[in-house]
Order: structure tokens, then C-alpha cells, then sequence
């Protein structure tokens, strides 16, 4: 994995963009994943402004969003695809027709699972994969012990994960109970994959994931595993890292053709 410990949250989300331009500059028809939550804000910042500015232009790109709440209304504030239109597709100029949600909603649950990844594959496949990680080491929501090997599933969310959630909704009551998430194999797929974390609530996570064991305990452990992993933390969510020093010095020295940032 590539350890990036910036100073603070905000060049985490330069960063982070910087790395997502390089990938969508690299490849002829990319393709984005996205991911909710406060992680990924700073990025979609920055990649905003890199539209404004005319330096990248996403309007002919396809997207995919790692999951979506059950049983929450499509138009309700909080759903996914609510945020993902909000946050990502409107300020990036993306075309709303290009950017997928899984369909929480949906009456076969099932079927809309199975549907959603035949999308991603007839899209080509996954780019570049953003992703934020949970207290407990989710990613997307794939919960502690999700199979390594999962695809888009219905799954059951952790009470950890509805308590972190709790600020969105009115009471913990309306937190829905249930999600629909790509699996851990589904993301593993992804060509690149970039996992951002910002502050200490984030800490022991982030080191159980780059410097832990490979344990379904830890679903965001098995980036380990993925070929083109890079975590970009701020130094709070780095302060668990035994290696940090490491980290820092092998960033210093990338070679100038690695280089995105
Ligand atoms: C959410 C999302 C994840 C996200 C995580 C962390 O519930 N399903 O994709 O990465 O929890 O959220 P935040 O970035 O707000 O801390």
C-alpha cells in the first residue's frame, strides 16, 4: 500500500483529487466509484474546482456509489443517492444519467444487486475507487467479518455503524436498519483503489487496515491484498501507524514519474 500522511484534511483532499485526475487523464473511458460520508468531501471539493477551472471535464464519465440505505425513501435528504447528487454530481458537472446508485428501493432487492454489478462490468469496470472507512474498519458497508470474496448484497448495518450515522437522520429510530452495499470483492476489482481518513476517531481503524492483520474483522484490511492501494491520511487518523517515519520518507523520495500530487 502507499502511506501519504498529509498535515491536514484539507491537502488530504487535494491529494486524493490530484490522484483521481491522474487516473481519469490515464485512462481512454474511465470510470469513478464513489463513496459517501464526510471522508471524500475535500476531494470532491478540490475535484470541483478542477472542473470550474476547465482541467478536467467529467461530464461523459460513468460513476458508480458503493451503497445505498434500504428502505429510505430515493428522495428522502439523507438516501445516497440524494447526497451523491448533492455533493458529487451536481458541483462536478457530472451527467445525473451516468451516476449510479444501488437501488435501495427496489422491491426485489435482489435482482437490483445482481443488476448493479452487471452495470459496473458493462461500464468496463471500476477506475479508481474512493473510498472512506468506518470506525470499525468498513468499507463501503461492508461490516467486520462481510466475506472477502462478496459482490452487491443486502446486509444488515452494524449498531457502531447506525450510532456514527445517528447525526444525519432525527433520532436513531430513523437510522434504517438495513443497506445495500458492494461487496468487498466487487471493490477489490476496482484498477485503483484510494482510501481517505481524517481525524483520530479514525486512527485505530487506519492502522488495524494498513498495518493490522489480513482479518475479515477489519473488512478495509484486504486492501492489502489490491495491487494499486493508496491511503492518503491526515496526521491525526496516521498517529496510530508504527511506520509512519517510513511512510514520510518513501513519499519524499517518490520518483518524479510516480508522481500525482
Ligand atoms: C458510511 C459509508 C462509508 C463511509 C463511512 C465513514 O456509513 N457507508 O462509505 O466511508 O461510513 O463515514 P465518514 O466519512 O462520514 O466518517
Amino acid at each position: 500500500m502507499e502511506v501519504i500522511i498529509c498535515p491536514d484534511a484539507d491537502e488530504v483532499g487535494r491529494v486524493a483529487a490530484a490522484k483521481v485526475a491522474r487516473v481519469c487523464a490515464d485512462e481512454e473511458r474511465p470510470v469513478l466509484g464513489l463513496a459517501t460520508g464526510s471522508s471524500p468531501l475535500a476531494i470532491y471539493a478540490h475535484l470541483a474546482a478542477k472542473v470550474e477551472a476547465g482541467e478536467l471535464d467529467l461530464s461523459a464519465v460513468d460513476a458508480f456509489a458503493l451503497d445505498e440505505y434500504v428502505g429510505l425513501d430515493r428522495n428522502h435528504p439523507e438516501s445516497y443517492a440524494s447526497v451523491i447528487a448533492r455533493t458529487v454530481t451536481e458541483p462536478l458537472r457530472m451527467d445525473p444519467a451516468r451516476v449510479h446508485v444501488p437501488d435501495g428501493a427496489a422491491e426485489d432487492v435482489e435482482a437490483a444487486a445482481e443488476a448493479y454489478e452487471r452495470a459496473i462490468s458493462e461500464a468496463g469496470g471500476v477506475s479508481v475507487q474512493i473510498l472512506g472507512i468506518g470506525t470499525n474498519g468498513h468499507i463501503g458497508f461492508n461490516e467486520p467479518t462481510s466475506s472477502f470474496s462478496s459482490r452487491t448484497r443486502i446486509k444488515t448495518l452494524a449498531e457502531r455503524t447506525r450510532l456514527d450515522n445517528q447525526r444525519f437522520f432525527s433520532s436513531l429510530e430513523e437510522v434504517p436498519t438495513h443497506c445495500l452495499t458492494q461487496g468487498l470483492g466487487t471493490i477489490m476489482d476496482a484498477r485503483h483503489v484510494l482510501l481517505v481518513a481524517q481525524g483520530a476517531a479514525k486512527a485505530d481503524a487506519v492502522a488495524a487496515t494498513v498495518e493490522g492483520p489480513v482479518s475479515a474483522v477489519c473488512p478495509a484490511s484486504i486492501l492489502q491484498h489490491h495491487r494499486r492501494a493508496t491511503v492518503v491520511l491526515d496526521e491525526a487518523a496516521a498517529s496510530g501507524l508504527r511506520l509512519r517515519g517510513y511512510y514520510q520518507h518513501v513519499y519524499a523520495h517518490k520518483p518524479g514519474w510516480q508522481r500525482f500530487a
